[in-house]
């Protein structure tokens, strides 16, 4: 194990009816209120009436933008900066998923700076400051809620970039499991790979002694394959809601990743392909992950047995450790599968012919990527091949 600190600031309102709790967060930042909410699911399943009666309660002035994309836009981040910088805004409320947050992080850093918000987000600049702000998350699925990551999309370069700054954590996130029952089945899948796939990320490292980290990683693997296909028979159901919400944002909140780096080879990846085709991010993750496996697999043999074994039960009796690391690999996809994840590129219509152009994208930041396996370009375009 590495030396770490650890502080993660961002206050957790978890369980039905904390909602209520917006009037007694907010007030204290300002009356000045920047709303940030998507395509418009918040109007249609009633949250965005109650988020409006929380802040009218303290007659905040509030303004709004709307029509955060998922894969959200350097452009809508800029029109937020602007609505910030014009307004005198005190403080961002974001209702919504990943999208919606990320792209408020962007905007609460933009405000803060006379800096372009994508030369922050390509890290040619950095935030030095950030609005205050807070979020009410509707989707399990990408940890932002509680972390300071924020991924921005440029459509005219088609370049997606993850960023990130100590001053880019929530002051709070109001997590209801019942304001998630409406994410359709399709998001709600996408979401259940995703937070399995930044396990997954952290679990491959080439660190030496992550004892109890190993443990944790996979219990909370198996947590979400004991619930997916539960929460799938009945998306209502306010238990399994609630076990997937909590485990989203225990996947990616730095509770697992204490003394070590993980991979993410398998995001970078991801995010070329949704630079250029914009495609779901777990539905790209469920196609490479378990590409990137089968390549990387001779790097470490006994981890991929390890996960077999303790995650997915393979009996490794009688069999190489290389065959039980397979049979790992196999139950994975299988299980993804199973949940009605995609399998191939080709379900979004991905041929050859964007190979070269997603791999040219993969090292815009740098030449390789990967923590626990070192990958070049060659590699990219080998993983994306065996992907189609
Ligand atoms: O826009 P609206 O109308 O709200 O609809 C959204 C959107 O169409 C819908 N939705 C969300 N909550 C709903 C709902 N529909 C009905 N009822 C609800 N309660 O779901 C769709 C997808 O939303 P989005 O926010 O895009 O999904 P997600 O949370 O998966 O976020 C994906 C983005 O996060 C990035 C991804 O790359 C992608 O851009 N990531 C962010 C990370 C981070 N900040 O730490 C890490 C991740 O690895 C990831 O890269
Ligand atoms: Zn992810």
């Amino acid at each position: 194990m590495q030396n770490f600190v650890f502080q993660n600031p961002t206050k957790l309102i978890f369980g039905k009816g904390t909602i209520e709790q917006l009037q007694q967060e907010i007030p204290q930042y300002g009356k000045n209120i920047l709303l940030v909410y998507g395509g418009g699911s918040i109007k249609r399943n009633g949250l965005y009436d109650q988020v409006m009666n929380q802040l009218q309660a303290f007659d905040a002035n509030v303004f709004e933008l709307s029509g955060v994309e998922p894969n959200p836009r350097v452009t809508t981040a800029r029109k937020g900066i602007e609505i910030c910088k014009s307004e005198n805004i005190d403080f961002i409320l974001a209702v919504g998923g990943g999208s919606t947050i990320d792209c408020t992080k962007a905007i609460a850093a933009g405000a803060k700076s006379e800096h372009d918000i994508w030369d922050i987000v390509t890290k040619k600049a950095q935030a030095e400051d950030a609005l205050p702000f807070g979020t009410v998350l509707t989707l399990a699925a990408t940890g932002s809620e509680m972390n300071a990551g924020s991924v921005i999309t440029n459509w005219e370069t088609k370049e997606k970039h993850g960023w990130g700054s100590p001053h880019t954590f929530p002051r709070f996130s109001v997590l209801d499991p019942v304001n998630t029952f409406s994410v359709p089945r399709d998001q709600t899948i996408y979401g259940m790979v995703d937070m399995m796939s930044h396990a997954l990320e952290h679990y491959f490292h080439p660190e030496k002694n992550t004892l109890l980290q190993d443990r944790m990683i996979e219990g909370l693997l198996r947590t979400v394959i004991e619930t997916a296909p539960k929460l799938l028979e009945d998306l209502e159901n306010y238990e399994h809601r609630a076990t997937i919400l909590y485990s989203g944002t225990m996947a990616l909140n730095g509770m697992l990743s204490m003394g070590y780096a993980g991979d993410w080879a398998t995001h970078n990846l991801e995010h070329a392909v949704s630079a250029v085709h914009d495609i779901p991010h777990g539905g790209g993750l469920a196609i490479l992950f378990p590409h990137w496996m089968e390549h990387t697999l001779d790097t470490d043999v006994a981890r991929f047995k390890q996960l077999a074994v303790r995650v997915f039960d393979i009996d490794a009796e009688g069999k190489s450790d290389k065959e039980v690391a397979l049979e790992g690999i196999h139950a994975l996809r299988d299980f993804w599968n199973s949940i009605g994840a995609p399998s191939r590129l080709a379900d979004y219509d991905i041929n050859e012919d964007s190979v070269e152009e997603m791999a040219d994208k993969t090292v815009i930041a740098r030449p390789q990527f990967g923590n626990f396996k070192s990958l070049t370009r060659d590699d990219a375009v080998s993983i994306y091949q065996a992907s189609l």
